[in-house]
């Protein structure tokens, strides 16, 4: 199957992208798009057959459901069983946008395979004039995953999904570089209170402040008996060196970057402009020291760097939890399995 990358940078001359997308997906095909958050992978949600499509292109594990993503607020109801009430308030103030909530499902309407036999489904609206648009001409909703083959990071750029999926999927919509790089949270509104299952783009101190207590998921399956968001059994982001997580340090970096080459070994560092030093073998920057949000947007694409290197080891600085600081330490801490580096 040959990928056609075709770009949508101009909207309204792209009319001719949209229907292609369309009759792919009509078709019972599967087409990569654009969104706020990260670029997903989208079957037709209701097509059994054709969601099944994106497991396969993904090598993804069929036991992880899908989210569901929609162009208008009002399409929940079609899918829901029963609207929480703290759901409005949620919606009316964070979509569109990176939070996905999972609810109660209606039965029959979406693929089972979407919600891998699950009684909920999880639905977002996200925030990206492409996905909006796509949705908007389908009209139909689109589960879609992250648009990565399976234990890759997310993609962040078009070119990311060509690399994992070329000839496994007929077409990528070139929206250019997503804007938060990390992806949604996803809140479980089915219990009081709600819990985060994922940190993502919409973060605890914004929910906290709209609905009060909010509550995080335990970090590791073992701590919990069945894992409430499937995917977090599955190490996600392993890149092909062994990852380690370094206080934010310049002294400390310094020291073991000696201690690794004293070893005979290279490393690639992920961190901030700030901790910048010629002595790391390859050097990825996140942008600014305080912010977090440069940092989530930069995490995957330098995560993708390093695995074209020569890399025997990945340092990569950490940052503090706050905000979306939560987020991107959550991948940091699958990417490295929990895995420190202390001198
Ligand atoms: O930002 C995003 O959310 C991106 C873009 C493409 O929208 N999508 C994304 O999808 O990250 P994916 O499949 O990579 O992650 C979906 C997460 C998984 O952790 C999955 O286990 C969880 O959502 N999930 C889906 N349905 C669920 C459900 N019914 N209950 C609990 N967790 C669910
Ligand atoms: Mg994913």
């Amino acid at each position: 199957m040959e990928t056609i990358l075709n770009s949508v940078d101009n909207l309204v001359d792209n009319e001719k992208t949209y229907e292609q997308a369309v009759d792919i997906l009509k078709s019972g095909g599967l087409v990569a798009f654009p969104t706020e958050t990260v670029y997903g992978l989208g079957a037709v949600a209701t097509d059994e057959q054709a969601v099944r499509k994106i497991f396969e292109a993904k090598g993804r594990p069929a036991d992880n459901p899908l989210i569901v993503h929609i162009g208008r607020k009002s399409d929940m109801e079609r899918f829901v069983a029963e609207v929480p009430e703290v759901a409005e308030q949620l919606i009316e103030a964070f979509w569109p946008g990176p939070l996905t909530l999972v609810m109660e499902k209606k039965p029959g309407v979406i693929a089972e395979t979407v919600t891998a036999g699950m009684v909920t489904v999880a639905i977002r609206m996200p925030d990206h004039p492409v996905a909006l648009q796509l949705l908007k001409k389908l009209e139909l909703p689109l589960a879609a995953p992250s648009a990565n083959r399976s234990g890759k990071p997310s993609p962040t750029e078009a070119e990311h999904v060509y690399h994992d999926l070329f000839g496994r999927i007929p077409l990528i919509l070139d929206g250019g570089a997503t804007g938060i790089g990390v992806e949604s949270t996803v809140l479980d509104i089915t219990v009081t209170p709600p819990v985060i299952l994922r940190p993502g783009g919409i973060v605890k101190e914004q929910l906290e402040a709209l609905i009060g207590t909010v509550h995080l998921a335990a970090k590791s399956e073992d701590e919990i008996e069945t894992p409430r968001a499937p995917g977090m059994k599955y190490t996600h982001y392993a890149p092909e060196a062994p990852l380690y997580v370094i206080e934010s340090d310049a002294s400390k970096l310094e020291d073991a970057l000696d201690s690794i080459h004293r070893q005979g070994k290279r490393a690639a560092v992920i961190g901030p402009d700030e901790l910048h030093t010629a002595k790391a073998d390859w050097y990825f920057t996140t942008g600014a020291l305080d912010s977090s949000e440069a940092m989530a947007a930069h995490l995957y694409k330098a995560i993708r760097q390093c695995d074209n290197t020569e890399a025997d080891i990945i340092l990569a600085i950490e940052t503090d939890q706050a905000g979306i600081g939560a987020a991107v330490m959550n991948r940091l801490d699958k990417a490295s399995d929990g895995k420190r580096y202390f001198e």
